[in-house]
């Protein structure tokens, strides 16, 4: 098959520029060689046209509104799996035996407890402090503790880190949560899933015992499954440009748990359900309609809109289901925050202005409804996405740390500031 190649001309010189072909999305322009040769830089400062590296992880179909994980779409995993299960899928490539599931399942579970003396960490912070402050805090100090794993170019070490770091996040942000509420830790129990163990954590108290309401350890494992991976978002994009210089996994991740916190990215879904609150009743909808509209007014519906999605996100359509029947299970009517939620999601898409820009509720616009009704604050719902996208964020690191051709990420500039001049003496100025 002939070799797809794209010219550029530039002035009197044309380039040939190789192209190459995915199993699935465009085709991209490999301008690798575009500097050595031509002498000019891409420019694509937020990356909407710039394929940063391979991938055989995740891929989305934003027109479709389709996410794949290892080929696997999202619904039917949300429906059929459970999140350990497609942590092993994102990590290993496959779905696992009954055999390779169990093992993967006790390897997690006996590794959820964290180093006794981390503790002292947390008791280092204002009791105000934001869960995500103490969570990129006490990720980043694993690799004070962990030393056993943080050699990058060992396999073995990277398994270990990977193992320690999905099995201890939930530990790590259960104790963030207690920490803030004035309660003392619960250690993690090996008799229970990920999701029931990670719901007693935050919830139990040592006056009383703590039995894990089945419907919303389900209604967990189904969110941690829908935060798992997402390509080359900004978070995962920071992992692996952090793990580009070799820096160990604890720092990489506790780099990308940073980049999550912003409102832009993972911070959406607190943003979000404070938006909900913020507009109260139906009635007040259009007058948000009308300011997100507004150019000269920075307001933005939260957990609308995506870079990739120009059609619904699948999660958001899971999770609006998900939403629906955890609160009646839950047999709470009527929830103010998800009737604004349902009649603004109706509103925006019925209104020209989300329609031409293609906005659609994203992953963030449901997920804080959930979270709220099975008791958490809203200082929770980023850390809970953390937590879930660990995995995403260790697989493509591992995907990249263990690929030869990696090289150091160090973009380039379009320079817009002084040229070449001399120093002026403060006297001569
Ligand atoms: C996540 O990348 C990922 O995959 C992220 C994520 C993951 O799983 O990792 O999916 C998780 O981060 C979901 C997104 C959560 N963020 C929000 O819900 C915050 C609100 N959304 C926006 O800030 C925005 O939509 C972004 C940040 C999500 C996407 O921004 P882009 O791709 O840079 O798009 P843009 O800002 O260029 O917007 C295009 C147009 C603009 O209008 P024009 O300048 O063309 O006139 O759409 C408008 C924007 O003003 N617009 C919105 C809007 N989002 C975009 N207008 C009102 N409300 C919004 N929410």
């Amino acid at each position: 098959m002939t070799k797809k190649t794209a010219t550029l001309t530039i002035g009197e010189n044309s380039y040939e520029l190789p192209m190459m072909s995915p199993t699935a999305g465009p085709d991209v322009v490999d301008v690798r060689k575009l500097y050595s040769e031509a002498k000019v830089f891409t420019y694509d400062p937020g990356f909407t046209s710039t394929a940063a590296c391979d991938s055989t992880i995740t891929f989305i179909d934003g027109g479709k509104g389709q996410l794949l994980h290892r080929g696997y779409p999202i619904d039917q995993l949300a429906e059929k799996s459970h999140y350990l299960e497609v942590c092993y899928l994102l990590l290993y490539g496959e779905l696992p035996s009954a055999k390779a599931l169990e093992d993967f399942e006790q390897l997690v579970t006996h590794h959820t407890m964290l180093h006794e003396q981390m503790i002292n960490f947390f008791r280092g912070f204002r009791r105000d402090a934001h869960p995500m402050a103490i969570m990129t805090g006490v990720v980043g100090a694993m690799s004070a503790f962990y030393h056993d794993s943080t050699d990058v170019n060992d396999e073995h070490q990277r398994e270990v880190a990977t193992i320690r770091l999905i099995a201890k996040m939930p530990t790590i942000a259960a104790m963030a949560y207690k920490y803030t509420v004035g309660q003392p830790f619960v250690y993690p129990r090996n008799d229970l899933d990920y999701a029931s163990n990670f719901l007693r954590m935050c919830f139990a108290v040592p006056a009383e015992d703590y039995e894990v309401n089945p419907i919303l350890a389900r209604a967990m494992d189904r969110i941690f499954t829908l935060h798992a991976d997402h390509e080359q978002n900004a978070s995962t994009s920071t992992v692996r440009l952090a793990s580009s210089s070799g820096a160990n996994p604890f720092a990489c991740i506790a780099a990308g748990i940073a980049c999550l916190w912003g409102p832009a990215h993972g911070g959406a879904n607190q943003a979000c359900l404070e938006m909900l609150r913020e507009i109260g009743t139906v009635d007040r909808i259009p007058e948000y309609i009308e300011r997100a509209k507004d150019k000269n007014d920075d307001f933005r519906l939260m957990g609308f809109g995506h870079r990739v999605y120009k059609n619904f996100d699948p999660r958001a359509t899971v999770m609006k289901q998900s939403a629906d029947e955890v609160l009646d299970l839950l047999g709470i009517e009527d929830n103010p925050v998800l009737q604004v939620a349902k009649e603004l999601e109706r509103a925006a898409l019925a209104d020209d202005y989300f329609a031409e820009k293609k906005l659609f509720p994203n992953v963030d616009f449901y997920s804080g409804i959930i979270l709220e009704a099975m008791g958490f604050p809203t200082s929770m719902f980023t850390p809970i996405f953390a937590l879930s996208r660990t995995v995403g964020w260790i697989s493509q690191w591992k995907e990249m740390i263990s690929d030869p051709a990696m090289k150091i990420g160090r973009p380039r500039q379009l320079y817009c500031g002084e040229t070449l001049r001399d120093y002026v003496n403060i006297e001569d100025r």
